[in-house]
């Protein structure tokens, strides 16, 4: 009974935490919605979920960082990264880029730990309700994340979300096996 119960303990203290990152301010963000259904894919992980609404933090500024050092709402999403093994993170386009939200997050976090994704294993998304499904905030991602030790070991652009992702559910059979193909990569890699 003692060494089943310690077995357990031990199970559960080494399962690994995922975090999932929708890259957008949106309360309905469909990219939240993406990464958190992803997430859910993954088995026997902890998985923890960021909205960004639930984080404060003013636009970026030296001045502000200089004068008030960093924002508490900052240090809570740090050590969410920090104590996370491996994420899922789906970013929206806005003309073609970050959303103001997630970049304005990964300035602050950059500006304590330069190497924001730690080499931890990334399984990377974007999504739009366009057919492009956010191509070029990916192809920025895809270029810039490795500097910030990002380690990607997946990613996929997911077009026309809302034809595609019905009732919380891929409806779209390419698409959905697409997704499982990344989460069973990225599940390997964790
Ligand atoms: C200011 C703004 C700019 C946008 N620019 C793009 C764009 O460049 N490419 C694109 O596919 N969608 C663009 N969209 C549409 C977004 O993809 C759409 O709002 C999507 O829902 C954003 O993801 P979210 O729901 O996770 O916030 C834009 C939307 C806004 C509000």
């Amino acid at each position: 009974m003692f060494i089943f119960a310690s077995l357990t303990k031990l199970k559960q203290k080494k399962m690994k935490k995922v975090l999932t990152i929708g890259g957008s301010s949106s309360k309905a963000s469909i990219n939240k919605k993406l990464a958190e259904y992803t997430g859910q894919m993954i088995k026997d992980v902890e998985l923890n979920h960021i909205d960004l609404n639930d984080y404060e933090l003013p636009l970026f500024s030296i001045d502000i960082e200089k004068e008030s050092g960093f924002p508490d709402d900052l240090v809570r999403l740090n050590n969410q990264v920090e104590s996370s093994d491996g994420f899922v993170v789906s970013l929206a386009e806005h003309n073609g880029a970050y959303s103001a939200a997630f970049k304005n997050a990964f300035d602050w976090l950059s500006r304590m730990e330069s190497k924001v994704w730690r080499n931890k294993p990334m399984l990377l998304l974007s999504t739009s309700p366009g057919a492009r499904g956010g191509q070029s905030v990916m192809e920025i991602a895809l270029s810039r994340f490795p500097r910030n030790g990002g380690n990607i070991i997946g990613y996929s652009t997911f077009p026309s979300f809302n034809e595609n992702f019905v009732d919380g559910e891929i409806v779209n059979p390419v698409l959905k096996e697409k997704i499982k193909g990344l989460v069973s990569d990225f599940s390997e890699s964790l």
